[in-house]
C-alpha cells in the first residue's frame, strides 16, 4: 500500500487506542463510561468492540496526530479532521462522542461511528467515505462473527451497532449490522462468502420493519435462506435484552423467527382492516401473488391451504388464481 494509506492506517489503529484508553482509564471519559454501562453495556463487551471516547475538544486529534508527524492532508482525507474553509486550519470531526471503530475483515481500524451522549444531532456521525472505508461494503462485527457464522452456516443480521453488541452479550456470536445504509449488493457478496442463511433482526419499529422487507426481498433474490426476529412494543434488540434479558432474546425472539412468507402474511397486513370486504380481497389477492412465486410446490399447497382456512375460501379457487397468476407471469 502506498504511504498515504499506510498512514490512514496507521492514525486510526492509533486513534482506536486512544479513544479505549480514554473511556476506560480517565476521569474525562468517566460521564461516557457512565452512560455505556447505564445502558448495559458491560467492561467485556467494551473491550472485545474496543469502544472509545473523544474529548471534547476542537483540536486535540488534529494535534495528537500533528505531533506524531501524520500529515493533516492526509489526516482530513481520512476523515479525521476537517479543514476551515475560512483560514485552511482544521478541527477534529468526532468530539465528545461514543466512539465505535469500525474493522475491516482483516481487523484493521478503517472509520469511527461517534454516538452522542445526549441529544445532539446527529445521533450517530460516521466517517465520511474514504480510500480505505466504503459504508455500502462493511459489515459491522463481521472480522469478529465470521468464525461463528461459518460454522453455524448462519448469520444474524441486525440495525445497529448498539444491537449487534447486546446480542454478542447474550451469546450470540454470528450477529452483524449494517451502518445505516440499507443492505447493498456489496454486503451480500461479503456474507455469501461465509454462509447463505440469515435471521433479519431489525427494530420492530415502523422504519425497521420497512427495512426488514426490503432487506428480506433482497436477500432472497440472491437466494439465501430468511428468517425474521421481531420484538414486541415496537422495541429494538438492545432494548428487549435490557428489558426481558438474554435467555428470553435468544428462545422468544431468534428461537420463535418467522419464516419470509409467514413474516410476509404479517407484514402485508399491516394497516388493513380484513373485515372490510376490499382490504379483505386485495390482501388474499397480494398473497396469492407471493404464494406463486414460491418455487417448491409443498410450499405453495402449504400456504394456499393456511390462506383457505383463515379466509373459508375453496381450495380449488385459490389454486386457480394462483395458477393464473403464476402463468400471466411467466
Ligand atoms: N444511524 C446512523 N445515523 C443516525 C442514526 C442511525 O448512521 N443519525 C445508523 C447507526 O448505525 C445505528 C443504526 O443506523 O446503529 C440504527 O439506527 P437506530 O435504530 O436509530 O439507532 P440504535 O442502533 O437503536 O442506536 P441507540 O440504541 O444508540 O439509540
Ligand atoms: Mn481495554
Ligand atoms: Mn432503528
Ligand atoms: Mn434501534
Ligand atoms: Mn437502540
Amino acid at each position: 500500500v502506498s504511504k498515504e494509506l499506510q498512514a490512514m492506517y496507521d492514525a486510526h489503529e492509533l486513534l482506536r487506542k486512544f479513544y479505549h484508553h480514554l473511556l476506560v482509564n480517565t476521569k474525562e471519559g468517566q460521564h461516557a463510561l457512565e452512560y455505556l454501562l447505564g445502558r448495559g453495556f458491560t467492561r467485556e463487551s467494551i473491550d472485545k468492540f474496543q469502544i472509545g471516547y473523544s474529548l471534547n475538544s476542537w483540536d486535540f486529534v488534529y494535534k495528537f496526530l500533528a505531533k506524531r508527524d501524520f500529515l493533516p492532508e492526509w489526516m482530513e482525507k481520512a476523515g479525521l479532521i476537517i479543514k476551515r474553509e475560512r483560514d485552511g486550519t482544521y478541527f477534529d470531526r468526532f468530539r465528545d462522542r461514543i466512539m465505535f471503530p469500525i474493522f475491516d475483515r482483516h481487523g484493521n481500524t478503517i472509520a469511527f461511528s461517534g454516538r452522542s451522549l445526549g441529544l445532539d444531532e446527529p445521533k450517530y456521525l460516521n466517517s465520511p467515505e474514504t480510500a480505505i472505508f466504503n459504508k455500502s461494503k462493511i459489515l459491522y462485527n463481521y472480522h469478529l462473527a465470521k468464525p461463528s457464522i461459518k460454522k453455524m452456516q448462519h448469520a444474524i443480521l441486525f440495525e445497529g451497532f448498539a444491537d449487534c453488541i447486546a446480542a454478542q452479550r447474550s451469546g450470540v456470536e454470528n450477529g452483524i449490522a449494517t451502518m445505516g445504509t440499507s443492505l447493498t449488493d456489496e454486503h451480500i457478496s461479503l456474507l455469501r462468502q461465509s454462509s447463505q442463511s440469515v435471521t433479519i433482526c431489525y427494530d420492530s419499529d415502523k422504519a425497521g420493519i420497512e427495512a426488514a422487507f426490503r432487506a428480506g426481498n433482497h436477500l432472497n433474490d440472491a437466494g439465501f435462506q430468511i428468517k425474521i426476529a421481531m420484538m414486541s412494543d415496537g422495541m429494538d434488540p438492545d432494548e428487549y435484552i435490557k428489558k426481558n434479558g438474554p435467555e428470553k432474546f435468544r428462545n422468544e425472539v431468534l428461537g420463535a423467527s418467522l419464516t419470509w412468507m409467514a413474516f410476509k402474511f404479517l407484514y402485508f397486513r399491516r394497516g388493513k382492516n380484513l373485515q372490510i370486504e376490499g382490504e379483505r380481497l386485495a390482501y388474499i389477492e397480494v398473497i396469492i401473488k407471493e404464494i406463486s412465486k414460491l418455487t417448491k410446490a409443498v410450499e405453495k399447497d402449504h400456504y394456499l391451504r393456511q390462506l383457505a382456512a383463515e379466509f373459508s375460501l375453496s381450495l380449488d379457487a385459490l389454486n386457480q388464481q394462483q395458477k393464473q397468476i403464476f402463468f400471466a407471469e411467466k
